[in-house]
Formats: structure tokens, C-alpha cells, sequence
């Protein structure tokens, strides 16, 4: 632990000067404007992991974007862990909402993060987390402490639904044989209290497209007389909550597992303010399902939100107008024992039922994934909590995060291992927002507690 520390210490300047270099390439996935740059940077992921000690790195090829193979073997017989990350980033906009550009980072002291964080897009998600795996390996490396063998396998669609990736894995299950999956990409309770996310929430996004009359119509010609896209589509979205704010879509909640009062109980134990939640965000209140708190609605329960929505005029000025289309892009966020193809087949079966005869209802998905829950009891989840507990001196606690990383379940089915998903940054980082920084103490931290999961995932596999 001493010389974990030491070389962090040594190297650390170096180490957040790299992690700069990369953020610099806006490698945006959604938008084919940056591809090129989305390729550049699987270039830099490569060449970091040779420089930090892979003994093969290969850039391969997929449908989309490239995956980066690496691995260091030192004994067959030894456990592996598979490292799991992605170096695309969520699209910047809106660009004038950045207190600096996005693709310029720079480090600036925060309320949390005193010591200064690391201002850009991906800072966080997941480029500085991903990253941090790459320097752990390099000290484990340097300092000869590689207890066991490793791969990485860092992917460019994340943000985008990991089709390639999905691809990728059902092809290679031989050389992505592991003994455990590791993951940096979620967030922990607080710098002074980890956790560990003990599970995700699964998705089914889709576009809904609503369309009235054949073309844009005067809005005092024919206001009242025909059906308006824009208010049909506001009416039918209102209607897919109830009262309670229960979805109203039929079957939604058939397969949803309850927890047990118990568990429940359990949950309510982990840290939380809700004075201090609602004044980060600057609301009165909090808002949400019935019968449950913040913190089971936003992990335990499934919801609807719109994403986005459009039509008609939005330029300067009035224009009187009744736009023959209005558009909304809507995610589900699920729980297990929901099917994500299931709940898109509910979804578009519903919306398109209660559409009036005035309009045509089109839904389009886009992609989805199942969510995932881990035990607390397995080696990895072990390992975890005491290298946790030993770089921050108290223990970590179990948490179910309310984001999604779809290809987690999918590892689970085919490559029969379980994840563990030791992430290191804070709610307030501002992932997916204007302003995504990650904490220069979360960043070395990371790197310091990854090497001890390693130590501890060997020690314990081998009793
Ligand atoms: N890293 C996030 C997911 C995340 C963040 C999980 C924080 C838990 C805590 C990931 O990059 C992400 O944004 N996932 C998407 C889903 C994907 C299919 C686009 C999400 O959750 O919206
Ligand atoms: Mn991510
Ligand atoms: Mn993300």
C-alpha cells in the first residue's frame, strides 16, 4: 500500500497530464461529425496500454467503431480479470452552458472537490475512469506487483447502445475468458464514503414520431378544426403517467421485482440528504412514484422520461403555425425481471392505441438492454470492499445505481462471469451535462484502489 502510494505520488503530474491529452480528442460516438476523432482516440487508448505494459494490444475491427483488445498473460494458470471501459463520450451541447470548452480541459478547485478537478467531456464518462485502469496497470507493472493476468477490452459506442461491442463479445468468448469483469463507470457515495454499485438499471429508448395533417397549416385557419401533432403528442406523453405517477402502459409492471421490506430497509441505511439533494439542484421538491422514497425511484423502480421533444416553430418571434409532426424521444429505465424488447413491444402497442383518429402515431426504438443485479457475497465483491476500505478507511457500501450499462448483463450470459463495478466518480460530476468534471482526488484514488482489487481478488480466489 505504502508503494502503491509512493508511485502515485511520483507519477501523478504525469499521470493527469496524460489523462489530458486524451479528453482532448472529442471523441463524440452519436454524431458522425467526430468520427474521425473517435477513431484517433481508440489510436491513443492502443498506444497507452502497450506503454503500460500489454504484452498485445490489437485494434479490432467491428461493424461501428473498433474495440481495443489488450492483455498481459503471466501465468494461464493464474485468475483474469477483464477490464471493461468505453472512450466515447456523450455529444458536448449545450456549448454555451460550459464554464470552458469541452474538449480544452482544465483543472478547477470545487465546493467537493478542493484539491481541483479535471473539467471536460468524458472527464468522467468514462475516459478519466477507464484511464485509470490503464495507469494501475502501468504501477502494477513497474513495481512488479501484477498479482494474476489481465485483458482490457475499452469500446467507442457506449454512449450509443454498444452494438459492436454486443457483436464483438458473442464472437470472442475464448479470448475474453475471465474470472472477473471489472468496471469504472458509475459513481460513488461520497469522497468520504465509497460504495460500490451492486446494480443497473436496464433501458428501451424510442422516437416517437406523431403526424396530422399532410402539411404545416395556418393555426388561425384551421386551429381547433383538425388534430395538432404538437398537443396530441403532449396529451398522449401526459397520459403515460398516472395520479400516483405510475406508468400507465398495460403489463409494465408484470415482471418488476419487489424488493422485501427488509431490503428495502437495508437501502435506507446508506447516507443521504434530501435537504442537500434538492439544493444541488435547485428545486422546492422532489417529485416521483408513490409510495417510494428518492432513492428507491431512482434505482429499484422502473420509469418513463422524455429526453426530447420538437416540432413546430422555434425560431425568433412568433409564427402562427400548426406543424403537421411532433416528435419526442423517450427512455424507459428498467428493473429486473423486465425484457427490454418486451417493454419496447408494450410501449409501441400503447402509444400507438391511444393516438385519436386525427393523427398517425410512427415508434421508432433505438436501442435498449437489460439491467443487472450482483450479489455482495461473491470473491470480486469481497475484494473490492477491502481495497476500498484500505484506501479510504472506511468499507464500502452496496448501492444500486439508476444508470444504465447495458453490455453488463450481457456479459453475465455469455461469458459467464460477474461484474464488479468499482466507479469512483460523485453524482455532482455532471456526467452527459454541460460542465462533466471528475475529482483529481477520485482519479488518484482510483488508481490506488485498483491494484489492491487485484491483490485481493487473487488472495481470495486462491482459499
Ligand atoms: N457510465 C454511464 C452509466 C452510469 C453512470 C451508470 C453513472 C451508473 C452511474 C454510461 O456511460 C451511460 O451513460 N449509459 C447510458 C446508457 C447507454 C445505453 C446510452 C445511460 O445510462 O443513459
Ligand atoms: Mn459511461
Ligand atoms: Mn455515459
Amino acid at each position: 500500500m505504502e508503494n502503491i502510494k509512493s508511485y502515485v505520488q511520483q507519477h501523478k503530474d504525469r499521470f493527469i497530464n496524460e489523462l489530458i491529452e486524451l479528453l482532448k480528442i472529442p471523441s463524440v460516438s452519436a454524431d458522425t461529425a467526430y468520427s474521425q476523432d473517435v477513431i484517433d482516440t481508440a489510436e491513443a487508448v492502443k498506444e497507452s496500454l502497450t506503454k503500460a505494459g500489454c504484452d498485445l494490444v490489437e485494434v479490432c475491427d467491428t461493424p461501428g467503431y473498433p474495440i481495443i483488445y489488450g492483455e498481459k498473460i503471466i501465468d494461464p494458470n493464474l485468475p483474469t480479470v477483464l477490464v471493461y471501459g468505453h472512450y466515447d463520450v456523450q455529444p458536448p451541447d449545450p456549448l454555451e452552458l460550459w464554464t470552458s470548452p469541452p474538449f480544452e480541459p482544465v483543472i478547477k478547485k470545487t465546493d467537493i472537490h478542493p484539491e481541483g478537478a479535471i473539467f471536460a467531456r468524458g472527464a468522467c464518462d468514462d475516459k478519466g475512469q477507464m484511464y485509470m485502469h490503464v495507469k494501475a496497470l502501468e504501477l502494477m507493472v513497474q513495481s512488479n506487483t501484477l498479482p494474476c493476468n489481465v485483458k482490457f477490452m475499452i469500446e467507442g459506442e457506449e454512449e450509443v447502445g454498444s452494438a459492436s461491442l454486443a457483436w464483438f463479445v458473442e464472437r470472442n468468448q475464448e479470448k475474453l475468458k475471465n474470472d472477473v469483469i471489472l468496471i469504472s463507470d458509475t459513481g460513488m457515495i461520497s469522497n468520504q464514503q465509497p460504495s460500490i454499485t451492486t446494480g443497473l438499471r436496464g433501458l428501451s429508448y424510442v422516437e416517437v414520431e406523431v403526424t396530422g395533417p399532410n402539411r404545416d397549416l395556418h393555426s388561425g385557419l384551421y386551429g381547433g378544426a383538425v388534430a395538432n401533432p404538437i398537443n396530441i403528442l403532449a396529451k398522449m406523453i401526459a397520459s403515460l403517467h398516472d395520479e400516483n405517477n405510475h406508468i400507465t402502459i398495460p403489463g409494465f409492471y408484470d415482471k418488476v421485482q419487489e424488493l422485501s421490506a427488509e431490503e428495502r430497509a437495508e437501502m435506507a441505511k446508506a447516507p443521504f440528504s434530501l435537504e442537500k439533494y434538492k439544493n444541488a439542484l435547485n428545486i422546492a421538491d422532489v417529485y416521483g412514484e408513490k409510495g417510494y422514497v428518492t432513492n428507491e425511484r431512482n434505482s429499484i423502480r422502473p420509469t418513463l422520461d422524455v429526453n426530447g421533444i420538437w416540432g413546430g416553430y422555434q425560431g425568433e418571434g412568433a409564427k402562427t403555425v400548426i406543424a403537421s409532426k411532433a416528435f419526442a424521444k423517450i427512455s424507459m429505465r428498467l428493473v429486473p425481471n423486465q425484457e427490454w424488447e418486451e417493454i419496447t413491444e408494450l410501449f409501441t402497442k400503447h402509444f400507438t392505441s391511444i393516438a385519436p383518429a386525427g393523427v398517425t402515431v410512427k415508434v421508432t426504438p433505438h436501442h435498449g438492454g437489460q439491467g443487472y443485479v450482483t450479489p455482495i457475497d461473491s470473491i470480486g465483491y469481497q475484494a473490492a470492499n477491502k481495497a476500498y476500505t484500505e484506501t479510504f478507511g472506511v468499507p464500502a457500501i452496496p448501492v444500486r445505481s439508476g444508470g444504465s450499462i447495458p453490455i453488463v448483463a450481457l456479459f453475465e450470459k455469455e461469458l459467464k462471469s460477474k461484474t464488479i463495478l468499482m466507479g469512483f466518480g460523485l453524482d455532482s460530476d455532471a456526467i452527459h451535462s454541460p460542465n462533466e468534471h471528475f475529482g483529481i482526488f477520485n482519479y488518484l484514488k482510483g488508481i490506488e484502489t485498483i491494484p489492491l482489487f487485484y491483490k485481493y481478488f487473487v488472495e481470495l480466489s486462491s482459499k
